[in-house]
């Protein structure tokens, strides 16, 4: 991993977490959850976009048989989050009775999952848990249970493996935070 600043849209970053240690995490999270779900058949409600290479990740780890679909809910500008979530977008499957697990990339206020849980709930799953790259507990503004974190971080502004800075940096193999 590079050991300088990058520059995103004017703003500075300076290297936070290697590839390396990112997949460490999420291989050890792939592990719980291979153990946890053995014997059954999830179904993985990836969060695009900033899920995508969590979940690719994540998912080529994960032992067992499993279907994955992708979904749409948020729409999130800057460095702040917006509060403003859409509707879910892209889920097709019946999820009824079925064992979910929601990939995400971050939980930052955790706006977005209070808003998601209960419309997946009310389609009435077997089951509902989190997957979370990322977990921002000072920033966390409300009751979540969230039974998978591969990290749990600082609140500052983050960017790289799949997350942006207004629309840049999510093909960055590694981790970078804002100076
Ligand atoms: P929440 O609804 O406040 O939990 O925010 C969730 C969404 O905000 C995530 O799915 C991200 O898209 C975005 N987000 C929150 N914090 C960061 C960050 O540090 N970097 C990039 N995106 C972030």
């Amino acid at each position: 991993m590079g050991h300088s600043h990058i520059t995103i849209h004017n703003k500075a970053f300076r290297p936070y977490l290697s590839a390396a240690q990112l997949e460490e995490a999420v291989t050890a999270l792939a592990a719980r959850l291979s153990a946890d779900y053995a014997g059954r058949l999830p179904l993985f409600v990836v969060v695009l976009t900033g899920g995508f290479m969590f979940a690719a990740d994540l998912l080529k780890r994960f032992t067992g048989p499993c279907e994955i679909v992708f979904i749409r809910v948020a729409s999130y500008e800057g460095t702040g989050s917006t509060g403003e979530v859409q509707e879910i977008l892209g889920l097709r499957e019946d999820v009824q009775n079925r064992h979910l697990i929601v990939v995400e990339d971050i939980v930052d206020t955790g706006t977005t999952m209070q808003h998601l849980l209960p419309t997946l709930l009310a389609k009435g799953p077997a089951s509902v848990e989190i997957a979370t790259l990322f977990f921002k507990p000072a920033s966390l503004k409300h009751e979540l249970r969230l039974r998978y974190v591969a990290l749990e971080i600082p609140n500052d502004f983050v960017v790289g493996y799949g997350l942006d800075y207004d629309g840049l940096g999510r093909n960055l193999p590694d981790v970078y935070v804002a100076v």
